[in-house]
Formats: C-alpha cells, structure tokens, sequence
C-alpha cells in the first residue's frame, strides 16, 4: 500500500503539470499512467500556448527549453474569398501566442518530474477508485504484476477522454453535453519549411485548412476531411494538392512539399461533463471537456484547470480552508464554457458544413466583417490568445 497526498490518474500534460506543482509546492502525489512513457511522449497534438499555459509551465520548472526553442507569434492569418488578412493579437489584445510541440511540452515535464524525484508509475493497469465520495479515496491498481493501492485525501482524475475517472462518477451525478461535428482534420506532418512565418487558418468551398507549424524547418499542416475517410485513403501528393487547392495563389505557389513524416485523422466533437468535482474527485483537462482543435485550445484549457485546482490544493493544505478547493469545479466550467463557445463558433466559421451557399456566403460575409471590424477582430483577439482569468 502506497500513502500519498494526492493520486492522479494519467501522465498527459494535465497530470504530470499538477504533479509537478503540487511536488514544488510540498505536496505529495502519486501518478498512475496506463502506457508507457515512450507512448506518451510520442503522441502529436495541438502545440500553440497560451501566455498562461506558459506561465504554468514555468512555475513548474519545465519551461526552460520552451523559452528558448518555441516561436513566438504575434499575429494569425485568415485566408478566404481569395484573400488573406492578419490579425494582429499583440497589438489588438496585448499578447502573443507560442508555437511549441505538446510532445516537447510533455518530455520537458517528464524530465522535470523525474529531477525533482517524482513518482509516474507507467503501466499501471485495472486502475480503480474508490471511496471518494466519502473521506478515504483509494486508487487500486496493477503494477509490473502486482496489484496494489494507493491511499490519498484527494484524487486527481487526469486521464483524458477515455479514462476512467469520469467512467467512475454514478450516472446520476453528472451531466453531459456534446456536438459531434460531420467532418474530421487530417493532419500531416512534413520536414519543411512552413509556407508562412505565421498560422494560417483558410475558409475554402472545398472544405478547411491549416497551415501550422513545429519549428521553422518542419510543418504541421491540416485539410478538413470526411468523417469515414482513412489515412490510406490519402496518399502524401493527394494531400498537397488538396492543401494547395485550398489556400490563396500566393502561398500555394510558394508552399514546399516533401513526404510526410506523421500522418492521421482526428474527429472534431465539443464536449463537456459538469460538475468537474465529485467529492473528493476531480475531473482535470480531457477528462471532464473536449473542444475541436480549431483554435487549439484543448492543452491551454486543461493547463488552466490544473492551475485552479493546484491553487485549491495549496490553499487547504496550508491554511485547512476548503473554500478555494469548493469552488474549483464553478470556476473551471465557466472558462471550460467561454473555451467551448469559441471552439464552436471558429470551427463553424471556418468549416464546409454542406453545400448549402447560402451558409457559405454567411460565412464569408462574417469573416469579412471579422477583419474589417476593429470591434470585432479585437473580440476575435481576446478570445485566441485566452481570456484573462477572473
Ligand atoms: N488508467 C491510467 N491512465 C489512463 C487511463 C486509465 N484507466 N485512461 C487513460 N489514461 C492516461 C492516458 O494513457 C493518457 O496518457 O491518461 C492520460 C490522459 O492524457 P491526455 O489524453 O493527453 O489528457 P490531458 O492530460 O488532460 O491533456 C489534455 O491533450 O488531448 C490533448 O487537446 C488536449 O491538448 C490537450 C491535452
Ligand atoms: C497545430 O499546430 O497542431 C495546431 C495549431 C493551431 C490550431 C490547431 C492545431 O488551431
């Protein structure tokens, strides 16, 4: 039997950012992973940060590297209409965004954890909670073949939309919201250099695209898909010409291809399990909410979720209050929803729905009026970069 202050299900970014806070701060944790490490290290999502996100990982010693090797943006491109306008975020809302790989963001914080001799059990299997509507939470598992606990005051649920944790609340005490959207992101990853120094995010009647980016020498880029099409379906020159077709004059003709080194499709699906906290559980990150990827703020919501909860954390166990702790869930749902609602409306400005063209000449209409309209685009802005927290 392990004895811990606080148990947390899952070594994504959401868990090993807590553990890591919590460890700085004194508090004692114990991670429980199901892969291995190498597995989690090697996933590809999203990799844009929020000036907050930054912060975070700074508090938790991990933003070293990030400081140095991440790319800093001021602005973001929309191309539609034949046309492309910036949008200048640190002029409009004071802040840039960074451009960093969530998996160099997930080995920094594996690296930092382990300096500071923190504990990750990864393939841990059957894990199972227990007791955390009451005053004893318990987390059973099996580890290299023997099946353990650990005993904690609080557990954290870290393990992404398909864990555990949120599976473990009784169907009666949670409620759940979803919009499943009818297309997916197919996304490439190439050895080239990226068409522009900034995103791009393009409206195009044969569907989305995104040219985005993990360093000035490789390229992330995306093409809005079908939701049953398959990898194989897209070869690496079927791909380039659709992206090409999707995108202004200007950069297609510019715009370096090369072969793919990554190569998958990803549904698009708002979603939102409220409340977040269960007694002496709490659900963190993937667990409790997903977004579209469309303004990627999927990392950026779970690393503010991690810092109210660790606020929470460190507040009871130095002055005993649970006020703080009381109100994490109310406090994170209410930026999971501000998250929600600007996922929701860029993917629907952005996306190919149907052939309606009434709905698309709605679409550009706004679009124009977005970046003709200092209202708007600052609304636009503020948005993008994370809003302030309360
Ligand atoms: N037991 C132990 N670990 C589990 C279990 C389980 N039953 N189920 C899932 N896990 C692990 C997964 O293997 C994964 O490593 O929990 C981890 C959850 O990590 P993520 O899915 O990355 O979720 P989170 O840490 O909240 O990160 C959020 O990742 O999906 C992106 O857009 C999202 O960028 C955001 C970030
Ligand atoms: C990415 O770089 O993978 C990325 C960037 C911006 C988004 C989504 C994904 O909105």
């Amino acid at each position: 039997m392990i004895r811990t202050q606080v148990a947390i299900i899952g070594a994504g970014p959401s868990g090993l950012l807590l553990s890591q806070l919590l460890q700085r701060n004194g508090i004692s944790s114990v991670v429980l992973e199901q892969r291995s490490r190498s597995y989690v290290e090697a996933r590809i999502r999203a990799g844009l940060l929020e000036r907050g996100t930054v912060e975070l990982l700074e508090a938790a010693g991990a933003g070293e590297r990030l400081r140095r090797e991440g790319l800093v943006h001021d602005g973001v491109e929309l191309a539609f209409a034949g046309r492309v306008q910036r949008i200048d975020l640190k002029a409009l809302a004071g802040h840039a965004m960074t451009v960093y790989g969530q998996t160099e963001l997930t080995k920094d914080l594996g690296d930092a954890h382990a300096a500071l001799g923190g504990t990750v059990l990864y393939e841990a299997t059957d894990v199972a909670l227990d007791g955390f509507e009451g005053t004893h939470p318990r987390v059973a598992f099996t580890h290299q073949g023997v099946r353990d606990e650990v005993e904690c005051d609080f557990i954290a649920g870290c393990d992404g939309f398909h864990g555990i944790s949120r599976a473990s609340v009784p169907a009666g005490s949670i409620q759940t919201h979803e919009r499943v959207y009818p297309f997916g992101w197919l996304g490439v990853l190439a050895e080239v250099p990226p068409v522009s120094n900034e995103l791009i995010y393009a409206n195009h009647a044969r569907g989305f695209a995104l040219c985005s980016m993990r360093s000035m020498t490789r390229s992330r880029y995306y093409v809005q898909c079908t939701p049953v099409d398959k990898v194989e379906d897209w070869s690496d020159s079927r791909f380039w010409d659709e992206l090409r077709a999707r995108l202004p004059a200007g950069y297609a003709s510019r715009m370096v291809t090369g072969p793919s080194i990554e190569k998958s499709i990803a549904p698009l699906r708002s979603f939102v399990a409220e409340p977040m906290r269960f007694g002496r559980l709490f659900l963190v990150g993937d667990a409790a909410h997903i977004v579209p990827p469309t303004g990627a703020k999927g990392l950026n919501l779970a690393a503010a979720d991690v810092r109210m909860l660790y606020e929470g954390l460190v507040d009871y166990y130095r002055s005993g209050s649970g006020t703080l702790l009381g109100e994490y869930s109310a406090r994170a749902l209410a930026r999971v929803w501000e998250a929600t609602r600007f996922s929701w409306w860029f993917t629907t400005l952005m996306h190919r729905f149907s052939d309606d063209s009434f709905a698309q000449r709605l679409q550009v209409a706004e679009l124009e009026y977005l970046v003709e309209s200092p209202a708007a685009s600052w609304s636009f802005a503020e948005n993008y970069v994370g809003l302030p927290f309360a």
